[in-house]
């Protein structure tokens, strides 16, 4: 039996002064919307529908790209008349054929909501209850308050703009999110009427035609609010992302890593870490990155889509974007390794030095200042400072071949497609564009002259 997930996102959120459709606004570095499938997916098992509106074109496409999901049910709302209606038209695409079958609705705009507490809210809802979530507050402004009447029984929701100044007194809010039964809420909805402050079809109304009938309202009371806050405007988009990165982090001081400061790391993706691993202020992790046991990371750092192998230590200032670096690595200080990198163990790579496309064997060194694309290192390759491989001829990407125990002199350029075998030696300061065999010096550089006597300018 699958359940039927319900995402609200039509609405434009016009506070967020923006021309990006509100949810997808990013938080850790995925937009809200992400954030909210991903934990309806976990779920299993789900029927998904997305209630767009505004920018709905712009949704699609960004869902398009960014989330593995099965089929989505599009649900077009134009224009956006409330959330009652905004539910109703997904009603002809919910699994009503069964009595048990369960819609659960959720908020392209409430991105932290955990999968565990959904879990908790469906295992209260059945064929007879709907249940609710909702929370205690001190500042309950301009949210939907919870009715209880005799017995504590829940009896309604009313929503700020309709409620009586005594109401409004009420600690108790709705999330908004819910599980209700299928056939039930469909015909619930086809009943929903507008005579509201707002004069908008409220999904609130279901709960009070639940309690005329007599239909079990339960309400999970939630204990941390950041995971039913929504986002209407930047400084809640801003206040929502540090306390996701405090939960990464907590999650990451739990499992041992050394954080020089919690406060300055940001994690926008997954980081997956080793044991005794080492992080310094303002690192930032984007997508998938792995640490090995023991790494330490500098300062300053930026890692991308990465593996960093143990013992290995990434220096201030660096950035390595797609590498999969080897064990008992250095990079850095002000490194730059980009997509298509492989660094096998004991490499060095340091300050000032661009990677792109390129291996590089074991115990190789580029210390200084250096480019090398495209191009295949053996093991104990010495890059002298100032060394540059010419990848491109303006037109194409060439290889460089560079075998075990080369010395490539400082200031050298290596014009592609070249070869240079084992033990290979480069003056420095040369232009190579001919291969180099085996156990050869190559010198490629107009000869020094030395002119006795030169007499220097005079100032006119
Ligand atoms: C809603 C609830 C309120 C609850 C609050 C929690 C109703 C009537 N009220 O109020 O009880 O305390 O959320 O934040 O449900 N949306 C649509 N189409 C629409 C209207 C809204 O897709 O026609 C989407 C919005 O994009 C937004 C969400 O539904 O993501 C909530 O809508 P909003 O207008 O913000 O509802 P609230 O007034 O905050
Ligand atoms: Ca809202």
């Amino acid at each position: 039996m699958k359940l039927d997930v319900v995402i609200l996102a039509a609405g434009k959120g016009t506070r967020m002064n923006s021309n990006l459709p509100k949810v997808l606004h990013r938080i850790g570095g995925r937009s809200m919307l992400e954030h909210v499938i991903a934990a309806a997916e976990k779920l299993g098992n789900i029927c998904l529908h997305l209630v767009i509106g505004y920018g709905g074109e712009q949704i699609k496409q960004h869902v398009a790209l960014s989330v593995d999901v099965g089929s989505i049910n599009w649900a077009i709302q134009e224009p956006q008349l409330g959330t009652g209606h905004a539910v109703q038209q997904t009603v002809a695409a919910l699994n009503s054929n069964h009595k048990d079958n369960l819609v659960l609705i959720l908020y392209g705009d409430v991105p932290l909501i955990k999968t565990t507490t959904l879990e908790k809210l469906l295992s209260l809802a059945n064929a007879e209850t709907l249940s609710l979530l909702t929370l205690i507050t001190d500042d309950p402004t301009g949210l939907g308050r919870i009715i209880r009447g005799d017995g504590n029984a829940i009896t309604a929701i009313v929503e700020e703009k309709d409620a009586s100044a005594e109401q409004r007194e009420i600690k108790e809010i709705n999330s908004g999110i819910m599980a209700i039964p299928t056939i039930k809420l469909v015909r619930w909805l086809g009943e929903l009427k507008n005579h509201n402050a707002q004069g908008e079809y409220y999904l609130t109304d279901v709960v009070a035609m639940a309690a005329k009938e007599n239909c079990n309202i339960v309400a999970n009371v939630i204990e941390e609010d950041f995971e039913i806050q929504g986002v209407n405007d930047k400084s809640q988009l801003a206040s929502l992302e540090r306390r996701y990165q405090m939960n990464k982090v907590d999650d990451l001081l739990a499992a041992g890593v050394t954080l020089r400061d919690p406060a300055r790391v940001d994690i926008r993706g997954e980081l997956e870490i080793g044991k005794d691993v080492e992080i310094d202020i303002n690192a930032i992790f984007e997508g998938e990155v792995v640490l090995g046991n023991d790494v330490v990371v500098g300062a300053n750092v930026i890692i991308s889509d990465s593996v960093i192998g143990d013992g290995s230590v990434i220096l201030p200032g660096s950035n390595i974007d797609g590498g999969i670096i080897g064990k008992n690595v250095s990079i850095g200080p002000y490194a730059r390794i980009r997509p298509g990198t492989i660094l096998k163990d004991n490499v060095k790579i340091g300050n000032f030095v661009e990677t792109k496309n390129a291996i590089i064997g074991k115990g190789s060194k580029a210390s200084h200042l250096a480019y090398i694309g495209d191009a295949e290192l053996g093991e104990n390759v010495n890059i002298g400072a100032g060394t540059i491989v010419c990848n491109y001829d303006g037109i194409n990407k060439h290889k460089t071949r560079i075998g075990n125990n080369v010395f490539v002199g400082s200031n050298s350029v290596l014009v592609a497609p070249l070869e240079l075998a084992d033990n290979a030696f480069i003056a420095a300061g040369s232009t190579i564009n001919r291969d180099v065999p085996a156990d050869n010096l190559a010198i490629g550089r107009g000869k020094q002259r030395n002119i006795p006597g030169w007499k220097r300018p005079v100032k006119k």
